[in-house]
């Protein structure tokens, strides 16, 4: 393969579809082999366009607005950072003879989670915990009822953690319900009922479909607050009975949705055994940690793979990641603690650059590398509480604006 010559006149070309701080090292990563990047978002300086050839801010729902662009940029490879985008007009470009990374039918079954849930445990017969849809609340009393308690409410079409609820109880139906009609990305959601897994511990197995074939990365491990990712760390020791069942699980998944690219397969581990939780057919936010603990990031793993490059998912040193959050309610917000957090042994500091702040917005990610996971994640986590968005000096605040 040959990689043409940026803002030449015939470079290499990818659109990015979601220029969030994932998208960012994607991009960064393209940048490093000489790629054009175009990065889209639906709002104006987000993370990835700060650091593209060019960028757009469109609605990535509208499939006419979506169509249009790429028709206008004409890119090599259309690469989705993220799953609210019209993925029928992905399949349609798709169709006419642009690739979509790593294809289109990926973005679209897991853009919603009843299409990849049924892809892999009624067609592929991958072992998940028991589930069941809704779409009023007397079918979520019906699917509780099916199902089990305690459980999992969740809509659809939603991502990091947003609608989600655990119910102990029956009486707690209508409040989950609720929940996840005000919270979720669309007014009248569908939801998925899931039993309550006890797992002794959860892992994001990262996944790359490259040219010579599938590769794993060493198992990440992560901790969750309210369906969010709070802190990661690589490797999770497994038993090798539990690996070879993740990695089972993980080929299996990853091949039906075919392509190339590195994926985010996300997994639930009791003892020996593996239960399918999700997959991202990108980087997943867990997998910041490997910007610390591999010869190759997750974001050069899948700038690798799509262009059809060879890959390398070593780990050079044990890691972790801890977020960042933004605290409060900020409008381009100043950061203090910077040198204390990169004062910290092994750390390294990755700041997004959102041109606002909410309170558990993700604004920034500590990372941190040391002989042994337990000294990395206490080196992550130090470094991520010293750095702190603040209001901006000269600020008048809100009041004031
Ligand atoms: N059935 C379940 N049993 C136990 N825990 C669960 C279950 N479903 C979700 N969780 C917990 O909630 C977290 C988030 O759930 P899930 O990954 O389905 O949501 P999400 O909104 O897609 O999150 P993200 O976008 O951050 O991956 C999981 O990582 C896990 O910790
Ligand atoms: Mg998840």
């Amino acid at each position: 393969m040959r990689i043409g010559t940026p803002l030449g006149p015939d470079p290499t070309r990818v659109l990015l579809l979601g220029s969030g701080e994932l998208g960012k090292e994607v991009a960064i990563a393209f940048q490093r082999l000489g790629v054009e990047v175009v990065a889209v978002d639906r709002y104006p300086h987000a993370p990835a366009h700060q650091v593209a050839h060019r960028w757009h801010a469109i609605d990535m729902t509208d499939p006419v607005t979506l169509a249009t662009l790429i028709e206008q940029e004409a890119p090599d490879l259309v690469i989705p950072e993220i799953e609210a985008i019209a993925t029928n007009a992905l399949v349609e470009i798709e169709a006419a003879g642009t690739t979509v990374v790593p294809t289109a039918r990926a973005a679209k079954l897991t853009m919603d989670r009843e299409g990849i849930r049924r892809l892999a445990a009624e067609e592929l017969g991958l072992p998940t915990s028991p589930y069941a849809f809704a779409d009023t609340l007397d079918e979520v009393r019906a699917a509780i009822g099916r199902v089990g308690l305690p459980c999992v409410l969740k809509p659809v079409m939603s991502s990091s953690g947003k609608g989600q609820s655990v119910l102990k109880d029956a009486g707690d139906a209508e409040a989950a319900w609720e929940h996840a009609r005000t919270a979720g990305r669309v007014s009248n959601p569908r939801v998925i009922v899931e039993g309550f897994v006890e797992f002794d511990y959860e892992i994001t197995l990262l996944t790359v479909r490259h040219a010579g074939g599938t590769a794993f990365c060493e198992p990440v491990g992560h901790r969750q607050e309210n369906g969010d990712y709070v802190e990661s760390w690589q490797p999770q020791p497994m038993s090798p009975a539990a690996l070879a069942a993740a990695q089972d699980v993980a080929g299996r998944i990853t091949e039906a949705l075919g392509g190339r690219g590195l994926f985010g397969v996300e997994l639930f581990v009791r003892g020996d055994e593996v239960l399918f939780s999700e997959v991202s057919p990108r980087p997943h936010d867990t997998g910041l940690v490997t910007l610390a603990t591999q010869r190759l990031s997750e974001f050069e793993l899948h700038a690798r793979a799509v262009l059809g490059l060879p890959v390398d998912t070593s780990l050079r040193s044990p890691g972790a990641s801890a977020v960042v959050y933004g605290g409060q309610e900020l409008t381009a917000p100043d950061y203090e603690g910077v040198a204390e957090a990169l004062a910290v042994p092994g750390a390294d500091l990755r700041l997004f650059g959102k041109p606002t702040a909410g309170e558990r917005r993700r604004m920034g990610v500590a990372v941190a590398a040391a002989d042994d996971v337990a000294t990395a994640r206490d080196r992550a986590t130090a470094a991520a509480a010293h750095v702190r968005p603040v209001p901006r000096a000269g600020d008048p605040g809100p009041a004031g604006r």
